[in-house]
C-alpha cells in the first residue's frame, strides 16, 4: 500500500539532454472509472491501457470486494465480469483505497443509493482529506455516514435502502463530487441533477453515455446541468484508455527546461477539460507541438512533442483554467521558476486539499531551492529566475504526494545543484514507471538524498 513502506528518498541532477520517446502510462481518472462501471453493467467490459498504479489497483481490489469479478491480463489488459446496477454485494472487511481520493469519492457515490454498508479508509494523506464535499450530497439520496471529525476518514457509510433522487449545485469545481453524485443517481429512480459552475472533467458524463446511461449535459447561466436517468441497464463495453495528459506534463515539462532537449510523449488524451496546462506552456513560449491528432475511444488524443524552448515567460493563467489544470500547478510552479518573470496562479485553493497541501508543499520546496514565492489561500506566485538561474541544492519534503516528488525530481534536472526529494515512494500511485521512463530519455537520478 502506498505511503505505508519506508520513505524512498531521491536525488536528481543536471546532466544532458532529454531526448527520445516516452511512452507514459494510462489515464488515472478513465483507469478508476472503467473499473467502476464496468462493474456497475451487467456483463464483461474489457479493458486495455489499464494504469497498473497503486491507486487504481486499490479501485479494482475494492471493485471484488464489492463482488465485481476483476481479472488482470497482463500489459495493461483487465476485464470486469460487473454485477449490475444496484448489485453491489456488502464488502467483508474494511475498503482500503490507500493514497486515492478519486477512488474513494467515486466508489462512495457509486455504492451510497444500495442497501448496503462499507467502511473506508486509506493513507495518512487521504485520513486527512474532506470527505464530507461527497457525503453531504450523498445524504440527500438518503445515505447515511459516520466518520471522524470533519466527516474524515475511516468513514461508515449505510448506503439508502430505497434512495431517492437528487438535484444538487457542486459548491466547490471538482470532478469527484459531481462524478460521485452522478455514480449514486444510477440508483435512484427518475432524475438526477448535478449543477457545476465551473466546467471539471468529464470522463463520468461520457463514459456514462458510452455504458448506455440516458445522460444529457447543457451549458445554462447557472454552469453546465447534467441530468442523468436513474436505473439504467448499463451494457459492458471495450475501453482503451488514453494515456495520461497529467502524467505527460512531466516528461513534457522536463524537456522544456533541459537545455537541447527533443522528446515525443505519444497517445496523450487532450480531452479540453484535462488540457489546459498545455495552453497555458504555449502562452509561456514553450515550444510544444501536438501531432496526429485524432480521436480513440470518444476521447481526443495527440503525440506531443516537446523541445527545450530557451527562455519562457512567466504569465497569469486565468483562474477559469484551474479545474482543466489542476493536477499540473506544481510543475507548472517548476517551468515558471526556470521562466523569466513571473507566475501568477490564482483561484488555486483547491489545491490545498489534495494529496498534500500542493500550494504549500511547492512554495516550501522551491524556497529552499532559491526560488522567490508569495502565496496566498487561493494564489501562487512564483518569480522566474530564468533558464539554468534555479540555485537547488535542498531537500523537499513530499507529504505523500506523488506529483510533488515528480515535479522536484525534474527541477533537479535543470537546476545549478541537485534537488533531493524525502519520499519518491508514492509516485507508484500515479506513474510507476516514472524512474525509468525519465532515465531512459537521460535523466539522472539516484536514490540517495542531499542532506535537508
Ligand atoms: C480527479 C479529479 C480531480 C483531480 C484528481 C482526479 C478525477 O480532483 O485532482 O487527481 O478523476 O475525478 P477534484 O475533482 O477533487 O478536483
Amino acid at each position: 500500500m502506498s505511503g505505508h513502506g519506508a520513505p524512498v528518498p531521491m536525488t536528481s541532477r543536471k546532466a544532458g539532454p532529454l531526448t527520445g520517446t516516452a511512452d507514459v502510462p494510462g489515464d488515472k481518472s478513465i483507469s478508476h472509472r472503467s473499473l467502476i462501471l464496468g462493474a456497475m453493467a451487467v456483463g464483461e467490459t474489457k479493458i486495455t491501457g489499464l494504469l497498473e498504479g497503486q491507486d487504481v489497483i486499490d479501485t479494482a481490489k475494492a471493485m471484488r470486494a464489492f463482488g465485481a469479478e476483476v481479472t488482470e491480463h497482463g500489459g495493461g489488459d483487465w476485464s470486469v465480469h460487473g454485477v449490475g446496477v444496484g448489485g453491489f454485494a456488502e464488502p467483508e472487511s474494511v475498503i482500503d483505497c490507500g493514497n486515492s481520493g478519486t477512488g474513494v469519492r467515486l466508489i462512495m457515490g457509486a455504492m451510497a443509493t444500495s442497501p448496503i454498508n462499507a467502511t473506508f479508509t486509506g493513507d495518512a494523506s487521504l485520513r486527512k482529506r474532506p470527505m464530507g464535499r461527497v457525503t453531504d450530497p450523498l445524504a440527500l439520496f438518503g445515505a447515511t455516514s459516520h466518520g471522524r471529525a470533519g466527516g474524515r476518514l475511516p468513514l461508515t457509510l449505510v448506503g439508502a435502502a430505497a434512495a431517492v433522487p437528487v438535484r444538487y449545485t457542486v459548491p466547490v469545481p471538482s470532478a469527484q463530487v459531481k462524478s460521485a453524485v452522478l455514480l449514486a443517481g444510477l440508483n435512484a429512480p427518475g432524475e438526477t441533477v448535478v449543477i457545476e459552475a465551473e466546467a471539471t472533467r468529464d470522463h463520468t458524463e461520457r463514459m456514462l453515455a458510452g455504458f448506455g446511461a440516458t445522460l444529457t449535459s447543457e451549458d445554462s447561466p447557472e454552469g453546465r446541468v447534467i441530468t442523468l436517468t436513474g436505473q439504467p441497464e448499463l451494457r459492458p463495453q471495450t475501453i482503451a484508455v488514453p494515456r495520461d495528459p497529467s502524467s505527460a506534463a512531466f516528461p513534457v515539462c522536463a524537456a522544456l527546461i533541459v537545455e537541447g532537449s527533443d522528446v515525443l510523449v505519444p497517445n496523450i488524451g487532450l480531452n479540453p477539460t484535462r488540457a489546459g496546462l498545455f495552453t497555458t506552456l504555449r502562452e509561456m513560449g514553450a515550444d510544444l507541438t501536438f501531432e496526429n491528432p485524432r480521436e480513440e475511444g470518444g476521447e481526443p488524443v495527440a503525440d506531443l512533442r516537446a523541445r527545450f524552448s530557451g527562455t519562457m515567460k512567466g504569465i497569469e493563467v486565468p483562474s477559469d483554467r484551474a479545474p482543466s489544470m489542476i493536477d499540473e500547478y506544481p510543475i507548472l510552479s517548476v517551468v515558471a521558476a526556470l521562466s523569466q518573470g513571473k507566475t501568477v496562479m490564482r483561484g488555486v485553493k483547491e489545491l490545498r486539499v489534495k494529496e498534500s497541501d500542493r500550494i504549500d508543499a511547492m512554495a516550501r520546496g522551491l524556497e529552499a531551492c532559491g526560488v522567490r514565492i508569495e502565496e496566498d489561500e487561493d494564489t501562487l506566485i512564483v518569480h522566474g529566475m530564468g533558464p539554468g538561474g534555479v540555485p537547488g541544492g535542498a531537500n523537499c519534503a513530499t507529504h505523500l504526494d506523488h506529483r510533488i516528488a515528480m515535479s522536484f525530481l525534474c527541477l533537479g534536472l535543470a537546476s545549478q545543484r541537485p534537488v533531493s526529494v524525502d519520499d519518491a515512494g508514492p509516485i507508484t500511485t500515479s506513474f510507476p514507471v516514472f524512474e525509468p521512463l525519465m532515465t531512459a530519455l537521460g535523466a539522472v537520478f539516484e536514490t540517495t538524498s542531499i542532506p535537508a
